[in-house]
């Protein structure tokens, strides 16, 4: 991880809240770490929270103070994670939307790519939404399937988010690859 950089994106899911420790994890193993935090995420999470992790500003506009972010960002980083990845984010990155900063930097970015999808387990078995992550698993994202187990809306089923650890290794599996 030393010297290599991760753009971490965070979608309007409750688990924002354990990307924080993933973030944390990826800085003290020496990576130099960007988030794109969503309007949805800045809800659970504050972006201040990240800023102290990282000592960088989030990214929450594409019409923000640096000149092209969406470009910058993407030509910056070695790997991009997106956790909680939304099924609204799945939705719009199955089909190529970019109407917000992350979504842009998603078709800006071509290297490796981890998605860490997190939602209610009827979302999660919608059929939609298991065709945006197939369509996301063919054109090359590494989908981390949530496990089964509590969530936070009280329910069990599938829907939760895998483990911050758990994203940390797949990332350092795939950066030591590269
Ligand atoms: C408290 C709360 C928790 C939510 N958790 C999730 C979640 O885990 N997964 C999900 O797909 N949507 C969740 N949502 C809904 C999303 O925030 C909503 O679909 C939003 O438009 C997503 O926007 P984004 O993809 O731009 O972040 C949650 C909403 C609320 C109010």
């Amino acid at each position: 991880m030393n010297g290599r950089e991760v753009l971490v994106g965070v979608t309007g899911g409750i688990a924002a809240y354990k990307t924080a420790a993933l973030v944390s994890r990826l800085v003290q193993a020496g990576a130099g770490v960007s988030v794109v935090m969503t309007h949805a995420a800045t809800q659970l999470v504050g972006p201040k929270t990240f800023e102290a992790l990282t000592g960088r500003p989030v990214g929450l506009e594409v019409f923000g103070p640096r000149p092209h972010p969406h470009i910058e960002l993407a030509q910056e980083a070695d790997v991009l994670c997106v956790a909680p990845a939304t099924a609204n984010f799945l939705a719009k990155a199955a089909c190529g939307l970019a109407d917000d900063l992350l979504s842009t930097v998603y078709l800006s970015f071509s290297g490796p790519m981890v998605f860490a999808p997190a939602m209610n387990a009827r979302m999660w078995e919608k059929p939609a939404v298991q065709r945006n992550c197939q369509q996301l698993r063919d054109d090359g994202v590494v989908l981390l399937d949530p496990e089964d187990g509590y969530l936070s809306c009280g329910a069990r089923g599938p829907g939760r988010m895998v483990s911050p650890e758990r994203i940390f290794d797949v990332l350092a599996e795939l950066l030591e690859k590269d």
